[in-house]
């Protein structure tokens, strides 16, 4: 296939080198204008591909958009006149609410959204570690996209494993709701995941989830307090040595996915006309740490 990675960040890069291991045309679309961009993967050997190709655009069978969820309605711009109707649009980032924005724009397309748990970190502009293995879901947005179940098996064979789910609403929505409950806390206390199962966050986690479980049964996904919370703390513990993706953009002082994490949850509250305090300040505090940037 004639795939195009839109942000080859480190999980754009992660499967731009798989793709392109097992055979398939691999260009990016990167921030920079240089023609051509390098990658390695792990330990091996560097690999080319073509960046900022117009034809790369207007031949791509699949267009994989791998930006922040803040940055994807920016980054798709400069390519929308050159996108075929027939390209897929595969949506892969945390948070949620950026498919309708995609689909605003290119409605005739199918659009996919993925999600996924593989661990991916950039060292530098060429260098990407797999640093943790995990596994993707895939399905469709809209009626062209519910139609693209092969790519399960496509993308299977370049970095496994790939599942296509045909409810991908229910896996968004508990991702979402990890992230609701880890990565505003970490990037608040500066903290490893790991750390948020010590009692001191034992109560404001409990919280949390009580409110992201009624807002996921008003949107008719089926979760209970235990299976919600059980799922929240197995995550922090398979990632107990890691630091958030807020963490560390809090850190480096870059803008966070707030907006699209609790800020999505946080949309979905006001539709329903309940309340979610504990989401509601997390989300208040993580704004105020990135406007004191400014100041
Ligand atoms: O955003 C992140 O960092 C990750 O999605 C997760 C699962 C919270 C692990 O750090």
């Amino acid at each position: 296939m004639n795939i195009l990675i839109l942000g080859p960040g480190a999980v754009g890069s992660l499967w731009a080198t798989k793709f392109k291991l097992v055979g398939h045309h691999v260009s990016l679309w990167g921030r920079t204008s240089k023609s051509e961009l390098s990658l390695q993967l792990d330990d091996a050997p560097l690999t080319t591909y073509s960046n900022q190709s117009i034809t790369s655009v207007q031949e791509a069978d699949l267009i994989l958009i791998t930006v922040k969820a803040w940055q994807v309605e920016s980054a798709i711009e400069p390519l929308l006149p050159y996108i075929s109707e027939d390209t897929i649009v595969m949506l892969m980032h945390n948070g949620m609410g950026t498919a309708p924005l995609i689909e605003a724009k290119l409605a005739n397309n199918p659009i996919v959204i993925a999600t996924t748990t593989h661990g991916a970190y950039k060292p530098s502009k060429q260098q990407v570690l797999h640093t943790g293995h995990g596994y993707t879901q895939l399905g469709g947005f809209n009626a062209k996209g519910a139609q693209c179940d092969f790519l399960a098996e496509v993308m299977n064979h370049a970095l496994p494993e790939v599942h296509w789910n045909p409810n991908i609403n229910g896996a968004l929505w508990t991702k979402l709701a990890i992230n609701c409950a880890i990565n505003p806390l970490t990037a608040i206390h500066q903290c490893k995941n790991g750390e948020l199962a010590a009692n001191e966050f034992a109560i404001e986690l409990a919280n949390i989830t009580h409110e992201l479980v009624e807002v996921m049964n008003k949107e008719e996904i089926k979760v209970d307090f235990d299976a919600l919370h059980a799922t929240i703390m197995q995550v922090v513990n398979a990632t107990a040595a890691n630091y958030s993706s807020m963490r560390q953009d809090v850190f480096h002082r870059r803008r966070t996915e707030i907006d699209f994490i609790t800020g999505y949850l946080l949309q979905t509250t006001e539709k329903h006309q309940i309340s979610t305090p504990e989401n509601t300040k997390l989300y208040q505090r993580i704004k105020q740490i990135e406007q004191s940037w400014t100041e």
